[in-house]
């Protein structure tokens, strides 16, 4: 992979002053996600879906390109299963509210969510839904315990694929088959894993998936809902209206099937088609070789850390483990006040405080902790820049 020639795709980078590792929250976007959506806006800024002349059938053409592009990257079957949301989040929301739960019902996630996947399923309990907590141990699923808690109450196991706090990733393919032999539908939230690894939703055979597309060198405003078709036809959407109606009259709807059902109003056609490019993107530098730069980066920067006794990282020891994330405390230095400082001292960008983890990080008494993050346009270069700058700051205000 060569990492000099894709940084030179990145507008923000080829200024030189900063180094960006904060992917996690939101991934640098490549010229070539500009261009496309700027073509939208200045060749066809029209409404998809609705209008037949010339402009329209391009925005329709667009969308449906875009859609076939993200089904390749995730691996799912059909185009058709693959539904554009605003963003994560809202998948997951129209996940939780769209399945039939009530009373009795219980749904399982681990003790590590990000509140995305933890308060639409907590809102549930205005209708008797109860929540199980899988535990995790320095990140790592405790499957045994997770084992114990499935009983005919669980309906849903609902886990984050990727951690944004330790960069664990949940062994999914036997989450799922645990679920499944429980006769529990299982959603796994992608945020993290997709655009950093090879996803292939059909081989897991999960029930629900959802993506950011704003961390895989997307645009912000679009995220992704994919369902098996036997279970979107069921799953009620979150909203209706404009482009989810095959025919209405004053009584009664006709909602068309998925994945218009499920797309309310005019949808982000600029991003949706600048989501596409940036699927397209990635599956050209390859899946695996994105996995394997990101992990040599994190052993790199776990190497460079371990020289400076005041951090401590958070998750596993073994980088391997932690996908393109190390998230760590300075001991006597609040996460926020490290972050500015590395900003300031070296233009080092990274995230600060619980990172909407709050159950998990509340629980354990920790008050948040710094994030490094990594994708394709981070290089050992940046590794150093942040050790260096770490050394600085410790020696400046730690000792
Ligand atoms: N989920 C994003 C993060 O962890 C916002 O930074």
């Amino acid at each position: 992979m060569d990492v000099r020639r894709i940084r030179e795709d990145f507008p923000i980078l080829r200024k030189g002053d900063i180094v960006y590792m904060d992917s996690a929250c939101q991934s640098l976007k490549p010229d070539c996600v500009m261009a496309a959506m700027d073509l939208y806006h200045n060749e066809f800024p029209a409404c998809g879906g609705r209008s037949v002349h010339r402009l329209a059938n391009r925005v329709s053409i667009a969308v449906d390109e875009a859609r076939e592009r993200l089904a390749s990257l995730i691996g799912a079957g059909s185009p058709e299963n693959v539904i554009f949301t605003k963003n994560c989040t809202e998948a997951l929301n129209t996940i939780a509210n769209g399945l039939d739960l009530g009373e009795g019902d219980k749904v399982v996630t681990t003790d590590i969510e990000h509140n995305s996947n933890h308060v639409p399923w907590l809102r549930l309990k205005e209708k008797g839904v109860e929540r199980g907590f899988a535990p995790t141990v320095d990140g790592i699923l405790d499957l045994d315990a997770f084992q114990e808690m499935l009983d005919r109450s669980v309906k849903v196991v609902s886990m984050v694929h990727t951690s944004n706090v330790t960069g664990t990733t949940i062994p999914a393919k036997e989450v799922v088959r645990m679920a499944h032999d429980n006769g529990s539908l299982v959603v796994l939230d992608g945020a993290q894993h997709v655009g950093h690894t090879f996803t292939d939703v059909t081989d897991l055979d999960v029930d629900f998936y959802t993506v950011s597309v704003q961390k895989i060198l997307g645009p912000t405003g679009v995220g992704l809902l994919y369902g098996k078709e036997c279970l979107l036809k069921d799953l009620q959407p979150l909203s209706v209206g404009g482009g989810t109606v095959g025919l209405a009259d004053y009584e009664s709807v006709d909602l068309l099937p998925p994945p218009e059902r499920f797309e309310a109003g005019l949808l982000n056609y600029s991003g949706i088609i600048g989501a596409g490019v940036a699927a397209e993107y990635l599956m050209e530098i390859g899946l695996d070789k994105v996995k394997d730069h990101e992990t040599s980066l994190n052993r790199g920067l776990k190497k460079r850390l371990s020289s400076i006794p005041e951090i401590e990282i958070l998750g596993p020891d073994d980088a391997g483990l932690r996908a393109g994330i190390t998230s760590f405390n300075v001991k006597t230095m609040g996460s926020h006040d490290a972050a500015m400082i590395l900003d300031d001292m070296a233009g080092v960008l990274v995230r600060s405080g619980m990172h909407c983890c709050h159950p998990w990080f509340q629980s354990r008494g920790i008050p948040g902790c710094v994030r490094a993050s990594m994708h394709v346009y981070n290089d050992h270069e940046d590794i150093s820049k942040l050790g260096d700058a770490l050394d600085d700051m410790v020696s400046t205000f730690c000792r």
